[in-house]
């Protein structure tokens, strides 16, 4: 078995991630059999909570526990429940470690976890560094006895200088191998099976760059708002919070070449690359031409009335963070030379969807002149959620005399396989970092390489009195402006239509 036995140290554990994704992540990877025999969860928070308190009201008691599958097997709930611990660290996370290392130590013993811990740091990220220095000074991070691993939860770093901080200091306690940044994107089945598509066939990638591709497009698009998270997403906005990360990582497994192989540094590696070859927007016209935010605006969806970005909690009521942002980019390499990229991410649009829409060139002589419908291009959609799947654009022959070409479409829907059990994302990158698999977590260099494309645009919108950014009515597709990011005569793909 390669999850060998274990100790789970969550800091920040009476925050609300721990309850959402990861005790449900945890409880789904027990039920289905793929937690090793000697495994425990340690909580780690500020909270005055006992082991019970914290098994009852904070992990087990959450709403989100709702496996259908597992539901009501009160074995599997009484069985995990006992892996879960808790340890109350006090006033503050800069101190007080001693009895933390005494509690991991006793409970190593006690349930023979060999040594082998992963502290995952669900906390503000202006306290990885303490927490990783005190790990280190207590001797918990250790790897004489046993392995120690760590991961981190996003924001990675707030602009290029403060991840690079973040990097260098966590680089004095841990090596690169030992830190995980989760993304929880790549935890994605789809995510993932854009890699599948492209290297695992025959078909795509020949036609995948310049010769026949004219543009890609990305979309992310949530219909919520910013929730309960005011305050955090007013100081982050779209960029920061889905760009940098997600929609980048995306990017890069479109953007990347073939790897040598499926080992994490062999993927990892190509991703770099491609991160490295977007070009940087500059100079003051590229970035107010290519850069397109926006804000949601009160409005009434379906009788609803749903508040403008402004009126949220926690919100400024001056704010000028972005909800909304699109940006058309190129890529400085052979393969995607003078191919524009337009990818945008949004709340409060008329539906949730992510997808990559990959726009092939049309025939270069056009023979038949009635085209009906399919009067453009051929595309290869790779819908990433809801609905994943793949879907193939193409021209048919309408039945009947002359040569009427009318659009047809070849699906694919995960739903279609049978035996299909999407893992959720925590789930698969929890137990990939329990293995010690990182393949699908963001390496420094990567984290900084996407922070570099961002950062001259977080500048220009700060500085720049020209940047403008537009209203858009809750629910629909964002500003108007963001459709002159397109070249020529193309639209956005707005999922819903054609
Ligand atoms: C998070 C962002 O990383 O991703 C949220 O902070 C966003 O603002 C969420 O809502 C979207 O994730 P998903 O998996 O629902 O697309």
């Amino acid at each position: 078995d390669r999850t060998e036995s274990q100790m789970l140290i969550i800091f920040g554990a009476s925050g609300d991630l721990t309850a959402r994704k990861l005790i449900p992540a945890l409880y789904n990877l027990h039920c289905g059999g793929h937690l090793p025999k000697n495994f425990l969860v340690l909580g780690v928070s500020r909270s005055p909570l006992s082991d019970k308190d914290f098994r009852n009201k904070v992990a087990l008691e959450s709403s989100y526990l709702e496996d259908e599958n597992q539901k009501g097997n009160s074995d599997h709930l009484s069985n995990f429940s006992e892996k879960l611990f808790y340890h109350d660290i006090g006033n503050s996370y800069e101190d007080s470690y001693e009895s933390l290392a005494e509690r991991v130590k006793g409970l190593n013993s006690e349930f023979k976890t060999a040594y082998n811990f992963i502290f995952y740091l669900s906390t503000p990220p202006n306290i990885y560094e303490v927490i990783a220095k005190n790990l280190s000074e207590q001797g918990l991070t250790q790897q004489k006895k046993g392995w120690k691993r760590m991961i981190v939860e996003k924001p990675f770093g707030y602009d290029l200088a403060s991840a690079k901080e973040l990097n260098n200091s966590l680089h004095k306690y841990f090596n690169e191998e030992q830190i995980f940044r989760i993304d929880h994107y790549l935890g994605k089945e789809t995510v993932q099976n854009l890699l599948v598509t492209r290297f695992a066939n025959s078909i795509f990638e020949p036609l995948w760059n310049r010769n026949y591709i004219q543009h890609v497009e990305i979309t992310n698009a949530e219909s919520v708002g910013v929730e309960k998270r005011g305050g955090y997403y007013d100081s982050s906005g779209a960029l920061r919070d889905m760009f940098q990360n997600h929609l980048l990582q995306i990017v890069s497994l479109v953007v990347m070449e073939p790897p040598i192989g499926a080992k994490a540094e062999e993927i990892r590696n190509e991703k770099v690359k491609a991160l490295k070859s977007l070009r940087i927007l500059t100079d003051h016209k590229s970035l107010n031409e290519n850069t397109i935010r926006g804000q949601y605006l009160s409005a009434d969806i379906n009788g609803d009335k749903v508040k403008g970005y402004r009126e949220e909690d926690g919100v400024n009521p001056d704010s000028t963070t972005e909800t909304y942002v699109a940006i058309k980019f190129f890529v400085d390499n052979w393969r995607w030379k003078d191919v524009p990229f337009y990818v945008r991410t949004a709340k409060r649009m008329p539906t949730k969807v992510t997808e990559i829409v990959i726009h092939f060139k049309p025939p270069h002589h056009r023979i038949f002149t009635d085209s009906g419908m399919f009067n453009k291009d051929n595309k290869l959609i790779i819908r990433i959620q809801p609905d994943e799947g793949i879907l193939i654009k193409f021209g048919v022959k309408v039945p009947g005399q002359g040569f009427k070409v009318e659009r047809a479409n070849l699906d694919f829907y995960y739903d279609s396989l049978a035996e299909t059990n999407l893992m959720a994302a925590y789930e698969r990158l929890l137990l990939d970092a329990m293995q010690g698999d990182a393949t699908l977590y963001a390496r420094a260099d990567e984290v900084e390489a996407a922070w570099e494309f961002v950062d001259p645009i977080l500048n220009f919108w700060k500085t720049s009195k020209d940047s403008m950014i537009y209203g858009y009515s809750a629910g629909v597709w964002g500003p108007q402006n963001a459709d002159d990011l397109l070249e020529g005569d193309n639209t956005w793909r707005n999922p819903g239509s054609n």
